[in-house]
């Protein structure tokens, strides 16, 4: 019996995996270390190119996994065509292993939380900023599923770098709970620190009353009266930059 081919081994992992759309999102995926049992193109040699041009530490392996597909093919396994024409499946990471990650101490960088938030381009966003910080994780609460496959668009394949999950506000890790509200203490006058919880309100209704409950800390970001609050990812990059401004932000190479 001959080996599976590409389009067997993408339907035998499509219900179960990660959809990565476009060279980005793979790349990211591999650099932080996702399994990824299928990539395709309709264009190797021009994914190559790309990977020379802009990431070669994962040149090779890109070129151990692509195989080129006819275009048909490629644009029957994705909801839209991506201008790399790159695609590829990636394994959830299992839920034991977020939650093992998430309740790791000493916690040397903070949890973001995500209160019952209502948008997937922001929870993307916000996995791109945690990601970018080296944040412990981000956790939401509510129905939101933190692993849609527009919220792991919006996250360029970003989810491998830091703990993704969702858990309700009792299953919250362990750590002092800074709660971002318009109403709280100026935020320049708080130091965060590394093992923080940072929790964010849902951009319809805030902070929720369990959240509030649960919270060690009410802080405010800078804003001027009149103006009633910010989006919900430009608060957290505010307060991830607040934190690592003062405290122990990634290494900037
Ligand atoms: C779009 S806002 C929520 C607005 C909502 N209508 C409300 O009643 O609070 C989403 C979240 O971003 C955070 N946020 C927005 N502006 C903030 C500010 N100036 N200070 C602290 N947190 C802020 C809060 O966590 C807030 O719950």
């Amino acid at each position: 019996m001959s080996a599976p081919g590409p389009l067997d081994v993408w339907h035998k992992f499509a219900d179960t995996s990660v959809l990565l759309d476009g060279f980005h999102a793979l790349k990211h995926a591999l650099r932080f270390g996702a399994e990824v049992p299928v990539a395709v193109t309709t264009d190797r040699a021009a994914a190559l190119a790309l990977a020379d041009e802009l990431a070669p530490d994962v040149r090779n392996t890109l070129d151990a996994l692509l195989t080129q597909v006819p275009a048909p093919a490629y644009w029957s396994l994705v909801p839209r065509p991506h201008p790399t024409e790159i695609a590829a499946l990636a394994v959830r990471p299992s839920r034991a292993a977020n939650l093992d990650r998430l309740a790791r101490t000493p916690r040397t960088a903070p949890v973001v939380v995500l209160d019952n938030p209502r948008n997937l381009g922001n929870a993307g966003a916000v996995i791109r900023l945690a990601a970018g910080f080296g944040a412990t994780g981000v956790v939401t609460t509510g129905t939101l599923d933190p692993w849609h496959p527009t919220v792991v668009r919006g996250g360029a394949g970003l989810h491998f770098a830091t703990a993704v999950e969702r858990l309700t506000v009792a299953e919250l890790p362990s750590g002092p709970v800074f709660a971002l509200d318009p109403e709280g203490e100026d935020i320049r006058g708080t130091k965060i620190t590394d093992d923080a919880i940072l929790a964010f309100g849902s951009e319809r209704s805030g902070l929720s009353a369990d959240l509030r409950a649960r919270a060690d800390h009410l802080v405010a970001l800078p804003m001027r009266p009149q103006v009633s609050s910010y989006n919900l990812a430009t608060s957290v990059a505010m307060t991830l930059y607040h934190w690592s401004a003062t405290g122990g932000a990634p290494h900037v190479p």
